[in-house]
C-alpha cells in the first residue's frame, strides 16, 4: 500500500501549519472532506479535523452523517488515524472518538493510539513534550502527529493460527442478557480460537489507587500493582497473554459497570510496562433502553485511545434488552452474533 490519503475537514490556518510539517510518505494525497468518497479498494486514511469555539462545524457534521450512511463493509480493509485540532479545551476528544466510532461501524480498522489531538492551549501535550525533551508544545504536537503518520503507514495486523480470546464479564449468569449474547457469539466462533472466560466479580475489586508513575512502574515491572488481588494475579496476566479481548458490557447508567471500570483503570499497570502490544478490543453492549453507543464509545476511548488496544473493524455488537432472556428473542440476533464471530475470525485467523 503506498501513501496515505489525508482528508481535511474544517478550515483553520493551524491545519495548514501542521500539514507543512507532517512529512507524509511518498504517494500521499490531500483532499477536502467534501470531495472525498469512500475508496473502492483498501486505503490508509488520515483525517485532519479542526474545531472552533462553538464545537464541530457543519462540514464535520456532514462528514459524520455521510459516514453513518455507509454499509458496514464500505471501508473493509481500510485503516485510519485521526488528528483533531481545537480552539478551546473542549470537543477534541469527543469529536475524535465519535469519528473513530463512526468509521469503525463502516468496517474501518485502526492501529494502536489512532487519535492525536491538540486542545486550544495545547496543554494536553505537556507530558509528550517533557518525555521527549521537546522545546515547545507546538513541537510536541508535530511529534505526536508525525508519530501517528508513521504508525499508520507501518502497521500490519498480526494474525494467528490459534488466537487466544479472553472474555471478561461482571454479570450474573442466570439472568444476564450480555452473557446470553456472548454465548451466541462463542457458539458461532471458529474452533481454532482458544477461549478463556473470567468473571470480574471474583473477590473484591479495588479501583486504581492512582500511584505516581514511579510507583506504578515499580509494581508493573514485577507484574503486579499496589493492590494485588485477583486483578493483578489473574486478570492482568490473562490480558497480557491474549490476542483479543472481548468485554461484556451491560449499560449501567450509560456507562460500563463499576467492576469493568475498575479493571480498565487497573490496566494502567500493563500500559506503563508496555505489555499492551497488539491485543484487539471487541465488545458486546446490552442496554435496557438506549445509550449503547455511549457505552461502546467509552470502552473504545479508554482502551484504544487512552491505552493501546487495536480497534478491529466492527468491534462492537450492541443490543437492546431489559428483562432476563430478552436478548435471545431479538429479531435477527443469532445472525448478528454469527456475523460478529465471523468478523473476529476474518480479522485474527491466519
Ligand atoms: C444499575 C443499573 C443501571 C442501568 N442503567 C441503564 C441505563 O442507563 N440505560 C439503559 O438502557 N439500561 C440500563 N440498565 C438496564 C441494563 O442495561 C439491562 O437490564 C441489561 O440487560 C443488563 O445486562 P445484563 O443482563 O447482562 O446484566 C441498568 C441496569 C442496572 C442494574
Amino acid at each position: 500500500m503506498s501513501g496515505l490519503r489525508l482528508i481535511r475537514c474544517g478550515a483553520d490556518p493551524r491545519g495548514d501549519w501542521l500539514l507543512e510539517r507532517l512529512s507524509l510518505p511518498p504517494g500521499s494525497t490531500v483532499q477536502a472532506a467534501e470531495q472525498w468518497t469512500p475508496p473502492a479498494s483498501p486505503e490508509r486514511l488520515l483525517f485532519l479535523l479542526t474545531v472552533d469555539e462553538l464545537g464541530p462545524g457543519e462540514d464535520c457534521i456532514r462528514l459524520l452523517r455521510r459516514l453513518r450512511a455507509l454499509p458496514e463493509t464500505a471501508l473493509s480493509g481500510c485503516l485510519a488515524g485521526v488528528l483533531v485540532l481545537g480552539r478551546t479545551e473542549l470537543d477534541t476528544k469527543d469529536l475524535g472518538r465519535r469519528l473513530i466510532f463512526t468509521l469503525n461501524l463502516a468496517g474501518c480498522g485502526f492501529p494502536e493510539g489512532p487519535l492525536a489531538e491538540a486542545t486550544g492551549s495545547m496543554r494536553n501535550l505537556a507530558v509528550t513534550r517533557r518525555n521527549h525533551g521537546l522545546a515547545s508544545l507546538e513541537e510536541a504536537w508535530v511529534f505526536a502527529a508525525r508519530d501517528l503518520v508513521r504508525r499508520l503507514t507501518d502497521f500490519t495486523a498480526p494474525r494467528f493460527e490459534k488466537p487466544r480470546l479472553l472474555v471478561l464479564h461482571a454479570s450474573e449468569r442466570s439472568t444476564s442478557n450480555t452473557l446470553a449474547l456472548a454465548d451466541l457469539v462463542l457458539a458461532a466462533l471458529d474452533p481454532r480460537f482458544r477461549v478463556r472466560t473470567l468473571s470480574l466479580r471474583n473477590g473484591t475489586i479495588e479501583d486504581c489507587r492512582g500511584c505516581g508513575y514511579q510507583i506504578c512502574s515499580h509494581f508493573a515491572s514485577k507484574g503486579s500493582c499496589f493492590y494485588g488481588g485477583s486483578i493483578s494475579q489473574e486478570v492482568l496476566p490473562a490480558v497480557q497473554d491474549c490476542e483479543a479481548l472481548l468485554l461484556l458490557l451491560p449499560n449501567y447508567n450509560d456507562s460500563v459497570g463499576a467492576n469493568v471500570m475498575a479493571f480498565i483503570n487497573r490496566l494502567t499497570s500493563l500500559h506503563v510496562s508496555k505489555s499492551i502490544q497488539g491485543q484487539r478490543l471487541y465488545a458486546l453492549v446490552v442496554s435496557g433502553y438506549s445509550g449503547g453507543d455511549l457505552v461502546a464509545q467509552q470502552a473504545l476511548g479508554a482502551l484504544c485511545l487512552n491505552k493501546r488496544f487495536l480497534l478491529p473493524p466492527g468491534f462492537c455488537l450492541m443490543a437492546t434488552a431489559n428483562d432476563p432472556g430478552q436478548a435471545l428473542l431479538l429479531p435477527g440476533i443469532r445472525e448478528q452474533a454469527a456475523a460478529f464471530a465471523a468478523r473476529m475470525g476474518a480479522e485474527l485467523l491466519e
